[in-house]
């Protein structure tokens, strides 16, 4: 398998593995996580060429995860291993003022945490648009970006009149992470033309529907709300309601199986590969619950997998009936907002 095929050039001097690793899996509310274990499986998430890691100043302890990991590694195979793993990390601050000193502040703990010089894409969520601090952090994180503590800015959750604004004030943002998957298709609407335009890439999440979509859920009655035993499967339920409840999303399944079985791969690879193949999409971050269940060498085979024009035709057959999520909840990140 070509490494090309794994791998994405999100800039010139920053190439991510097109899965991420997701972190919010770590930050609590998805099982009791080992710390010890937890650090232990990242050397085999990075030896199996997974060496992206998506993180949150707001996931509890992954920036700290990040910073045990690169110290263990470099002792381990040496300081040039330390090249091969790329942090993205957010600021997610409280809304109020933005001045440098605040912004600065929240930097630099995430830089404490992850033990680093420069951290490789910083991603900014803002919760109300009405307050434009937003556009006062943006500067600061460009300035610190241009001193040198970080690589490049990307944001999370912005919607695409939002993003125009910021551009317009002569932002360079490198990249948008927003909820992108079968059922949640509204970054195709407007997000996608107009990243394409301005050369912004999208990292998706919600991909796989907290483990929604997967053979784990296929024939399966409803869940109740106990049963749920992650937030992100809370999440992800009350979407598959507002997209078309449970009886079509079974359907989903369904199509989803047996294009899977065709291609000898799982439902998961099947719904990973749909969104990768998406224009300006660089990469599907898919959460990782560190030392409790892990999915690597399934979703290695991502990478191998062509859906052709009649498996697209199928998923569409179901996802035409479904509910328009652009309509119902807005545009990306509107439901934050
Ligand atoms: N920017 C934001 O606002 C935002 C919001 C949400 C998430 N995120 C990012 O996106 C990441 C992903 O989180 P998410 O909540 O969207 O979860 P997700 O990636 O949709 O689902 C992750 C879950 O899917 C299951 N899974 C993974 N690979 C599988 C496979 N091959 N076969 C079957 N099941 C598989 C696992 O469940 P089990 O562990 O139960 O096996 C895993 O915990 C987060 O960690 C975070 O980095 C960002």
């Amino acid at each position: 398998m070509s490494q090309a095929k794994r791998t994405f050039q999100l800039a010139p001097d920053l190439q991510i593995c097109r899965i991420l690793n997701g972190m919010w899996q770590v930050g609590g509310g998805h099982g009791q996580i080992n710390a010890e274990s937890a650090i232990s499986e990242m050397f085999l998430y990075h030896d199996s060429g997974f060496t992206t890691w998506d993180m949150a100043d707001i996931y509890g302890p992954a920036e700290e995860y990040i910073g045990q990991f690169r110290r263990k590694l470099a002792k381990q195979k040496g300081e040039t291993e330390l090249a091969l793993v790329q942090g993205l990390t957010k600021f997610v601050p409280n809304p109020g003022p933005m001045t440098r000193s605040i912004v600065e502040c929240y930097i630099d703990k995430s830089i404490r945490r992850m033990e680093i010089k420069t951290i490789d894409v910083i991603q900014f969520h803002w919760w109300d648009y009405d307050d434009t601090s937003y556009l006062d952090a943006l500067h600061h994180l460009s300035k610190i970006r241009d001193e040198g503590k970080i690589r490049h800015v990307g944001l999370t959750n912005f919607d695409t009149e939002t993003i125009k604004i910021t551009i317009e004030q002569g932002f360079k943002l490198i990249s948008n992470q927003v909820q992108y998957s079968i059922i949640d298709q509204r970054p195709a609407i407007k997000m996608t033309p107009f990243c394409q335009k301005n050369d912004i890439k999208l990292l998706s999440y919600g991909t796989l529907l907290g483990g929604f979509l997967s053979e784990k859920y296929f024939g399966r009655e409803e869940p109740t709300g106990a049963q749920l035993d992650t937030l992100s499967l809370q999440k992800y339920k009350n979407m598959i309601d507002a997209w078309g409840g449970w009886n079509l999303f079974q359907e989903l399944l369904a199509v989803l199986d047996a294009i899977a079985k065709k291609h000898n791969v799982s439902i998961a690879n099947v719904a990973t590969r749909y969104i990768l193949d998406k224009p300006a999409v660089a990469g599907v971050i898919i959460g990782v619950r560190l030392s409790i269940a892990e999915h690597k060498s399934d979703n290695a085979r991502v990478f191998a997998v062509k859906l052709d024009k009649q498996d697209q035709e199928k998923i569409e057959s179901i996802t035409s009936r479904s509910e328009n999520l652009f309509d119902t909840i807005g545009d990306c990140g509107d439901e934050y907002r």
